[in-house]
This record gives C-alpha cells, sequence and structure tokens, in this order.
C-alpha cells in the first residue's frame, strides 16, 4: 500500500503539444486509484509563489486535442536557488502534496533532481519538450506534432521556392539538438540539413550543390543551435562564397510549438501519465519516464538530464543519398 495521497501536477520549460493530454492522463489515472491530484500553475515559479489549482480533476475535459498547456508554463530563475526550492517545498506541504508528477524538458529535470534530493519527495518526470532531446525515450511529447508543422511548412515553402528557382534556407527549432531539424529534412525531401551536432563545411557545401545541382531549386533545414550560426546568417556565408542563385530564408519559429497534437503524441502522452501514477504507487521516485522500443523505460534523473541520445546514424547518412 502506497501512503501517497496527492499527486501534484505541472508543466514547465517551453510548452510542447501533449502537455494536456499528459495531464489529463495523470488526473483522470490518479482518480482511478483513488488518488488526489492538485494542479500547480507556471512549473516552479507557481509552486514557489503558491499557485495552486486543486479543482483540476474539473478543468481536464475537453483538453486532449488542445495544444500548449492549460497549467500555463514558466522558466524559473528562483527556483535554480536553495531558498526558492525551500519555498516552494513549504507550499507543496502546505498543500497536503506528498508526490510530483513534472512535465517538461532538461531543465524540468534539472529541478525535479535539486528538489527531491533536497526534500525526499517522490517525483516522476515526464519527458514533454518539442526537441526530442531527451535520453531515455525514443519520442518525447510534442516532437511528432513539432515535425509535422514543420513538414507541412516546409512543403509550402517548397512550391515558391520551386516557381523562382530559388535557394531556401528554413530554420527550425532545436537549441541543443538536431532531431527536428533532421526528421523534417528527411520527411521534406530536403537537400541537406545543418545540425548541432555535424560540421558544416560551407564552401564544401556551395561547391557540392554547383557540381550536383539538377534541380534548380534546392531547400535546406538549419536547427537554429546549428554550429555555423543560424540561417540567416549561413544564407549571408553562402552568398559572400559567390553564389549567385537567388537565397531566401524562412524561420518557422514558435509555430512549431502550437496547435493541437498529432494522435501519437496523445497517446505517448497518456500512456507516460497514466505509467507516472502507477510508479508513484509502486514506490518509485526520482526517475524520468520514456517509451523505447514500444516499451516503458525508466532511467534517473541523472542519466535523463546528463547522458547523450544519439542522432540515428541510419537518419544521418540517408538524408543526403536520399535527396541527391
Ligand atoms: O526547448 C524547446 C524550445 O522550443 C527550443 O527548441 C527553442 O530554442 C526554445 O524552446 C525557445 O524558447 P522560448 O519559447 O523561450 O523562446
Amino acid at each position: 500500500m502506497s501512503s501517497i495521497k496527492k499527486i501534484g501536477v505541472f508543466t514547465s520549460g517551453g510548452d510542447a503539444p501533449g502537455m494536456n493530454a499528459a495531464v489529463r492522463a495523470t488526473v483522470r489515472a490518479a482518480a482511478g486509484y483513488g488518488i488526489e491530484v492538485c494542479g500547480i500553475y507556471n512549473g516552479y515559479e507557481g509552486m514557489i509563489k503558491g499557485i495552486f489549482e486543486p479543482k483540476i480533476k474539473s478543468k481536464i475535459a475537453n483538453i486532449i486535442q488542445r495544444g500548449g498547456t492549460i497549467l500555463k508554463t514558466a522558466r524559473s530563475k528562483e527556483f535554480m536557488t536553495k531558498e526558492g526550492r525551500e519555498q516552494a517545498f513549504k507550499n507543496l506541504t502546505s498543500q497536503n502534496i506528498d508526490a510530483l508528477v513534472a512535465i517538461g524538458g532538461n531543465g524540468t529535470y534539472t529541478g525535479a533532481l535539486k528538489l527531491g534530493k533536497e526534500t525526499g519527495i517522490p517525483i516522476i518526470g515526464l519527458p514533454g519538450t518539442i526537441d526530442n532531446d531527451i535520453y531515455g525515450t525514443d519520442y518525447t511529447i510534442g516532437f511528432d506534432t513539432a515535425i509535422n508543422t514543420a513538414v507541412d511548412a516546409v512543403d509550402k515553402i517548397r512550391d515558391t521556392a520551386d516557381s523562382h528557382n530559388r535557394l531556401f534556407f528554413i530554420e527550425v527549432m532545436g537549441r541543443h539538438a538536431g532531431y527536428i531539424a533532421l526528421h523534417t529534412g528527411i520527411g521534406s525531401g530536403a537537400y541537406t540539413v545543418f545540425l548541432p551536432e555535424t560540421e558544416t563545411d560551407i564552401p564544401a557545401f556551395v561547391s557540392k550543390l554547383k557540381t550536383q545541382r539538377k534541380k534548380l531549386f534546392n531547400l535546406v533545414i538549419v536547427a537554429e543551435g546549428n554550429t555555423n550560426g543560424n540561417a540567416h546568417e549561413i544564407a549571408q556565408k553562402v552568398k559572400n562564397s559567390g553564389f549567385d542563385q537567388d537565397i531566401r530564408v524562412a524561420v518557422i519559429g514558435h509555430l512549431q510549438r502550437g496547435g493541437s497534437p498529432t494522435c501519437h503524441d496523445r497517446v505517448l502522452a497518456s500512456r507516460l501519465g497514466f505509467n507516472a501514477v502507477k510508479c508513484l504507487l509502486e514506490g518509485d521516485k526520482g526517475i524520468a519516464l520514456g517509451i523505447v522500443n514500444g516499451n516503458l523505460n525508466k532511467v534517473s534523473f541523472n542519466d535523463a538530464i546528463y547522458a547523450k541520445k544519439e542522432l540515428s546514424k541510419d537518419l544521418l547518412e540517408m538524408v543526403n543519398l536520399l535527396s541527391k
């Protein structure tokens, strides 16, 4: 028998489509096991300021299809201080919250690791970020929706690039990781991708483009965290190298973070939310959940934060080969 009676749930960091589905699954699964859930608004900020939603159960109908997060989100500097976390824990105790489900990315897990270590409160993390850069899960909640949004945008840019015979550099999100760029590149049949994980040799790219240019237009997907600069900077470098084709830049930006989650993200979020509650009741603490090869996977917060999730070698090899 678990001693957990009330779970606090919150979303933190950059929002991701499917966060609502994860909140809903957490609340409904807990209700099924006779456990109360309290919502916490604005992530760690709300925890410090004591902005709670004890009636979260009455607020989760009609949200599985909604993008964003009904619990709002924030990036909290104060929670990175010991005083901030002490205040947050005091507030949790005053609400009788004795366990947490934290939905977010790396920053969220870092906060959860610290809070868990300092107070002993059981916390389960769910990977909610469009970047797909969390170790211990094949996919993060929101990634599938984001790449579908990006591919849809690139398909549209393809039409105009083709009509004008232009070279387009299209920037997608991913500060430290190239998953969005790599998948968008393959899914949209782009000429190539520029990623944070791989070196980009601009002169070699230009000469290859000149010799191999069978098509009159080309699409290049640039991850925002790419080492050679953002899409505008790369376009300028290519222009400076004497490349004579008409060049344009498009930045997809925060469009990628919004919209109704795909079925893949809804199912992933529901499965993880449900299992977060089960794990808490089984006595797990300080772990991040994910799905690997179709199965539920648990890793420590430490591994989820610091272990490197490698890009698929297959996809990296494919991306240039298939676009020739
Ligand atoms: O971490 C998710 C992410 O969407 C990154 O891909 C992006 O760099 C960042 O958030 C943007 O953050 P903000 O919404 O604070 O501009």
